[in-house]
């Protein structure tokens, strides 16, 4: 088994374990959300404007999970197709399909080789799917594969800051730094997946280097009347509040490389 392989058995088992805990259960409120809203602390893209109208659009989901976020694009009038990794999450995703009356393709696979083919979607969305779970040195280049010319990339992940001030072992984020930011790259948690936490300066190369132009870093804090989310324990409210919890990046691809 090549290291990849090991990575990618390691991440679909913890992806597995989640399903049956926790999003299987939250598919149903999430697909049934009214509207675009980013992250732990509902952040609402209305007021963020990351995306943009998607009216139209041809939309490619890296790391959809159960396909929430596919939902809501094609309620906005985009034409989404969800890629994972996790047969349970993809499941979870088409037993909501169902119950919503609302299709689009769901395909299994690994975001850094997508069976999709070259120029074929004008957006590239990842909420902390692909941008968590994936080496950016490939799956950035395999989002700018799938896009046209001129479409963008949009991601949410872990802000930086958060990644460095996580307890290792579980728990919200403090108020100090419990890591060097060096070496970040890749991590593996105690009993958790291989996540991926570049730096801002190494998205902006990576993105560089696939032919993206940076438009905007979103940094995400929570709003005044946020509450503490229940299974994901990131951060509290308290804390989102003082330091960004998120970073959501827009890139447009503006070169072949
Ligand atoms: C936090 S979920 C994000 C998806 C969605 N926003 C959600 O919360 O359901 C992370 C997803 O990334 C998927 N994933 C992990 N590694 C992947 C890979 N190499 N390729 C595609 N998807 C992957 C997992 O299966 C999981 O469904």
């Amino acid at each position: 088994m090549t290291d990849r392989a090991a990575d990618v058995a390691i991440n679909r088992a913890l992806w597995t374990v989640v399903n049956a805990d926790f999003t299987d259960a939250r598919a149903h409120d999430a697909w049934a959300a009214p509207e675009f809203v980013w992250g732990l602390f509902g952040n609402h893209e209305q007021r963020v404007g990351a995306l943009g109208d998607v009216t139209g659009l041809d939309v490619v989901e890296l790391g959809c999970g159960t396909a929430y976020v596919s939902a809501w694009l094609a309620r906005l009038g985009a034409r989404p197709v969800g890629v994972d990794l996790t047969p349970a999450q993809l499941d979870t995703a088409r037993r909501c399909q169902d119950r919503f009356g609302l299709s689009f393709p769901l395909v299994e696979a690994d975001a850094e080789s997508v069976p999709l083919p070259d120029d074929s979607f004008d957006l590239a969305v990842s909420e902390y799917g692909a941008c968590v779970w994936c080496d950016p040195e490939r799956w950035v280049p395999e989002a700018a594969r799938l896009l046209r010319p001129g479409g963008r990339l949009v991601f949410l992940t872990n802000s930086v800051q958060v990644t460095l001030c996580v307890p290792e072992a579980g728990g919200h984020a403090g108020d100090r730094l419990l890591r060097p930011q060096q070496g970040m790259s890749r991590v593996q948690w105690p009993d958790g997946g291989i996540e991926y936490h570049p730096s801002h300066g190494e998205w902006i190369r990576v993105l560089g280097d696939s032919g993206f132009t940076v438009e905007a870093l979103h940094e995400l804090y929570a709003g005044e009347d946020s509450s503490t989310p229940e299974y994901y324990d990131i951060a509290t409210a308290g804390w989102a509040r003082q330091w960004p919890v998120e970073d959501l990046w827009t890139a447009r691809l503006t070169a072949a490389v």
